[in-house]
């Protein structure tokens, strides 16, 4: 729980500063519960674009502060932690990607969002966990080349006749998920229900119910009939996914599905961001311009 007084200096400030506080759902429930929105990757670019609020407090990892500032130029995004990154992200670099290019002459490229300005600013369109195959299917382009997630690329490759050119990055901590792990928490739950990321590997992907980004597992579960859930991602998730279906019963499907990143950030840390206005997250204006456009040409596809 979050102490009454640091709770009380953050909602001063929060409104000295005309500031908004957003929190992925990874975050850990103490952030979560201090949260104006919480969300996905793709709600909470929307919200910072959208949102009536001249500083942003973004409480998750790097590139996702990141996309905010350039969805957002006129607002102030702060990063409680500087160092909270995302590995994932941290495996294409822009130099790397064009070259990658240059190998596939005439393919469209589609950047996951988990990916630095500049990677962004490579590619024609980004996508994330919510709408990866509504964007590749807008495209005209026959060939498509998808970084930097392998997993999302395979998952995706299953939802187009398009075909998709995978960069080899993998996220470490949903990496994680074995098959074995999958088998062994349906022996131990018989009746639950799997969902899992589409950046799980495709073996464990291919063993659950279904698999959804995390807005679309917080759907499933509001809708859901079953009583058992077991949930492969992220483990803040479950603070979430408890408060919408608190009846239901949660498990992992292998211990410490941990994002040591997404829990770098913690209230004192949310406090210190809107005293010091640190940590500020820019983008060079030339890298914003091309990276804007991935992402406004992203947020134009109607969801399917
Ligand atoms: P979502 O967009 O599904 O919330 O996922 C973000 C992420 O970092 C997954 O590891
Ligand atoms: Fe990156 Fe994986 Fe952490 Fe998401 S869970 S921020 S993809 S390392």
């Amino acid at each position: 729980m979050v102490l009454p007084e640091i709770k009380e200096k953050i909602g001063a400030l929060k409104a000295e500063r005309k500031a908004v506080i957003l929190a992925h759902n990874y975050q850990t429930e103490e952030i979560q519960e201090l949260a104006d929105y919480t969300g996905d990757s793709f709600d909470l670019s929307r919200i910072a674009a959208e949102v009536d609020a001249e500083v942003i407090v973004f409480c998750g990892v790097h590139f996702m502060a990141e996309s905010a500032a350039i969805l957002a130029p006129g607002k102030l995004v702060l990063l409680p932690e500087a160092a909270a990154g995302c590995p994932m992200a941290d495996m294409v670099t822009p130099e790397a990607l064009r070259r990658y290019k240059e190998q596939y002459p005439g393919a469209a490229v589609v950047v996951y969002i988990n990916s630095s300005a500049a990677v962004k600013a490579e590619s024609d369109i980004c996508a994330t966990s919510a709408n990866a195959a509504a964007v590749i299917n807008s495209l005209e382009a026959g060939r498509v080349i998808f970084a930097p997630d392998r997993n999302l690329a395979h998952f995706v490759s299953r939802h187009t006749a398009k075909e998709i050119i995978p960069w080899p990055g993998y996220c470490i901590t949903h990496h994680r998920i074995t098959p074995g792990d999958i088998a062994r928490a349906r022996r131990v739950h018989p009746g639950a229900l799997v969902i899992v990321h589409p950046e799980c590997r495709p073996e464990v992907a291919e063993m659950a119910d279904a698999v959804l980004g995390t807005s679309g597992m917080i759907r499933f579960v509001k809708e859901t009939d079953a009583a058992e859930i077991i949930v492969g991602t992220e483990a803040g998730l479950i603070h979430r996914l408890r408060k919408e279906r608190p009846d239901l019963k949660y498990y992992v499907p292998t211990p410490g599905l941990i994002c040591p990143n997404m829990k770098y950030t913690t209230p004192d840390k949310v406090l210190s961001a809107l005293e010091k206005m640190q940590h500020r997250v820019a983008v060079t204006p030339e890298i914003r311009e091309r990276a804007a456009e991935a992402l406004r040409r992203m947020l134009a596809v109607p969801s399917s």
